[in-house]
């Protein structure tokens, strides 16, 4: 059992940031909460100025609530750092993978970033949320025929991955009105970063993108063929990465690439050097900030452009999880307990791996609090279990909280990222609602999933109607 009271445990923390100290140097994926976040007179917590308790009561639980204002701020602190640090033009581009709905490609649109898509879905996603074709680059290492006549009709850039879709691109793009195709290279960089295996992929041993020992006949194929048009390069290297240096080594490994293709009449301009900068899960996690990691990555690639001698590149970076992760917290209530003598005590709450998937998958860890009781002491250590019908269904282990009661609402924190987009419909549960949080106004976003919609895609073929149960 803890002691400890919250203050202590959050001495060195950025639960509350704006109670403690308001510290404006911390970037959102260096803090565990939104940065509206405060608490109430009533002791509650308060996201986007929408007291946590009311919303649960008003739109059910779980919910997934996300501030507005923390995500506006990453997208201004990536955009207007590579405008101060990079000397060349640079684009931001959303991983829409991260949390791909209407709203939130909205909000990052018009925060006038692009977007990384990585299939039919969410392109269509984005395109309905209102973001110009052009501002759309599709990812991908098995996109389908079909997405990819999509992606070439509506005009998104393609990043290609593999000789398979650059051949049946070059067929698509001869056979289509609009001509040429825009496209950049994915390459896999051979740099190992210090993080989860899963989520790492620029190591050679990755399934994306073209070997570099191919570069060169890719380019010449390139050059080649007349319908595509051959912008730049591309390398991703994994996700939830706290050191600088992969970053920088990815930039010149870039750079270098970039150099012979000149000699293949290929006009590329542009080094696209992925996402992946981490985030706070925990007190412990120590990310760069977002403007850090831009200086970082755009003087990388400065100097190898000077080193190299060519003239700097459009730059773009394409972050998921620092643009959204710690814009949003889920809100769960406390149900069932049970205390195993010696061993733990659970508690459980009304949700679990169908909306966060991340701990089952990846052992990822997460933060929590009780946000109708912000300033009671610490005095339990508990395993905060979900509902479903299986033991790993566990989202924290040894959360460090006061003593709960049925109906408490438990916050996790720093659920915007690949929470959301990775819910499943395990056990038949559905989704949860998400709410936008700005100025004391709540809006709907995405709506709680019901039985009805559960049901919504199943058939039930004519001869199964009436029939009765017997055995053969
Ligand atoms: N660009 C490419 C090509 C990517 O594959 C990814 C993420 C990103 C950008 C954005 O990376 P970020 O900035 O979000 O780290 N489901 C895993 C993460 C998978 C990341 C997939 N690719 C998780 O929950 O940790």
């Amino acid at each position: 059992m803890l002691s400890t009271d919250r203050s202590s445990q959050n001495s060195g923390h950025r639960y509350l940031p704006q109670i403690e100290s308001s510290d404006a140097t911390l970037s959102p994926n260096q803090q565990l909460l939104p940065l509206t976040a405060k608490v109430n007179s009533d002791d509650n917590l308060e996201i986007g100025g929408c007291e946590i308790k009311r919303l649960v009561e008003q739109y059910g639980s779980p919910l997934y609530v996300l501030d507005e204002t923390t995500l506006r701020t990453a997208c201004k602190q990536y955009r207007d750092g590579f405008a101060h640090y990079y000397g060349g033009e640079s684009q931001v581009i959303y991983a829409s993978k991260a949390w791909s709905c209407l709203a939130v490609c909205s909000i990052i649109n018009s925060e006038g970033l692009g977007f990384d898509v990585v299939s039919g879905g969410e392109i269509y996603t984005a395109l309905q949320a209102g973001v110009e074709s052009q501002n759309l680059y599709f990812h991908g290492n098995n996109k389908s025929r079909s997405e990819l006549e999509l992606a070439v009709t509506t005009g998104c850039q393609i990043i290609v991955d593999n000789w398979l879709e650059l051949k049946t691109l070059t067929t698509i793009a001869q056979e289509s009105s609009t001509q040429p195709v825009k496209i950049l290279l994915r390459l896999t960089p051979g740099i190992e970063c210090h993080t989860h295996e899963y989520i790492r992929t620029g190591h050679l041993d990755s399934k994306f993108g073209f070997d570099p020992n191919q570069i060169e006949q890719v380019y010449a194929f390139v050059s080649n063929q007349p319908t595509l048009e051959c912008l730049g390069i591309h390398a991703h290297i994994g996700s939830q990465i706290f050191e600088r240096q992969p970053h920088q080594d990815v930039a010149d490994v870039l750079v270098k690439w970039l150099k012979p293709a000149q000699d293949y009449g290929l006009p590329m301009t542009t080094l696209n050097v992925g996402g992946g900068l981490g985030i706070c899960y925990t007190e412990s996690d120590d990310p760069p900030s977002i403007t850090e990691w831009v200086k970082a990555v755009s003087e990388a690639v400065e100097t190898a452009c000077n080193h190299h001698q060519i003239s700097l590149p459009k730059l773009i970076a394409e972050p998921g999880r620092s643009l959204i992760g710690s814009a949003c917290v889920t809100a769960y209530t406390v149900g069932s307990d049970k205390e195993v003598p010696e061993i733990r005590k659970y508690i459980t709450v009304d949700g679990g791996m169908s909306d966060n998937p991340r701990p089952i998958t990846y052992e990822s860890v997460y933060r929590s609090l009780i946000a109708n009781k912000m300033s009671a002491v610490l005095t339990e250590t508990v395993t905060v279990a979900g509902k479903h019908c299986e033991s790993g269904d566990v989202l924290i282990k040894d959360a460090a909280l006061p003593k709960t009661e049925p109906g408490d609402i438990l916050v996790v924190m720093t659920t915007g990222a690949y929470n959301y987009s990775m819910a499943s419909n395990y056990n038949r549960i559905g989704r949860p609602a998400a709410i936008l949080v700005n100025e004391g106004e709540a809006n709907l976003i995405i709506e709680r999933e019901t039985y009805e919609n559960l049901l919504e895609r199943d058939r039930l073929p004519e001869r199964l109607i009436n029939s009765t149960n017997t055995p053969n």
